[in-house]
């Protein structure tokens, strides 16, 4: 079953996850699915404490307020999985060869090895339970041009050799987020996470990681409740690693 949204678009704001969050100190009971948009981030923020790069009007910026009450705090990772998830199925609606596009753990958006859209969770828990979430969303659409100093980006307008519409992906995105969530409030989230392991970036085989330690081979065993990533190291051992304690090594 959908629930209501109550959708504010903007056109140009600091960040649509600080606005939402601004608005939720101002509003405490602002409803789940309250839902931002804007044509412009003039400070997006990104993972790590990193600033999030796009073009005014170009591509696709969102921040979701949800309310997954039912979500213990220590599950607060099931977010992370629907959100990737979401935006992964949404891309598909768009590109031929969807099977390209994959999850780069812990929530990267992946076309070959190029990245599409990154995703910034900011989570209020209570002692036990998540009270509420931002889901934050920036998607590459229409850009064709990057700074040297963005790694490996890609945008949707590149992939496919025309523009689309950043408010009809953001709605099909909505869409499908809606759809998903039911897996959340349903607890039914095996099948979600079964879904989110079997689209993950370099799923199989070994694959060169750098952790503490320095660069290793390693293959993706499973992610964990918790979001921890277990890498198996060509020696036999499986270590487990959180989010900033192991990186992928790209090409
Ligand atoms: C990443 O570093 O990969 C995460 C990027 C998240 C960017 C989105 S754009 C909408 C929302 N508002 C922000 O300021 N950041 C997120």
């Amino acid at each position: 079953m959908k629930s209501c949204i109550n959708l504010i678009h903007l056109s140009e704001t600091p960040s649509t996850n600080t606005f939402l969050s601004e608005l939720l100190k101002q509003e405490p009971q602002l409803p789940s699915w309250t839902i931002v948009s804007a044509d412009h981030q003039t400070a997006g923020r990104g993972q790590r404490g990193n600033s999030w790069y796009a073009t005014a009007h170009l591509n696709l910026a969102l921040s979701i307020l949800l309310r997954p009450a039912m979500v213990p705090a220590n599950r607060q990772f099931e977010l992370s999985e629907l959100c990737a998830l979401s935006v992964l199925n949404a891309l598909s609606q768009y590109i031929s060869d969807a099977d390209l596009l994959s999850i780069k753990w812990p929530n990267d958006i992946y076309y070959k090895d190029k990245k599409i859209a990154g995703i910034l969770i900011e989570h209020n828990l209570t002692s036990t339970h998540i009270d509420n979430t931002i889901l934050g969303i920036g998607l590459n659409i229409n850009e064709t041009e990057y700074p040297d100093f963005l790694p490996n980006p890609i945008s949707l307008r590149v992939i496919l050799g025309h523009e689309v519409s950043c408010m009809e992906v953001r709605n099909i995105l909505i869409d499908e987020m809606q759809r998903l969530y039911c897996h959340i409030a349903n607890r039914s989230f095996p099948l979600l996470h079964s879904n989110y392991m079997q689209r993950l970036y370099r799923r199989n085989g070994y694959h060169p990681y750098r952790d503490a330690e320095g660069i290793f081979e390693g293959k993706i065993e499973e992610v964990l409740p918790t979001g921890e990533l277990l890498l198996m190291h060509a020696d036999g051992r499986v270590r487990r690693y959180a989010f900033k304690e192991v990186e992928y090594v790209l090409d």
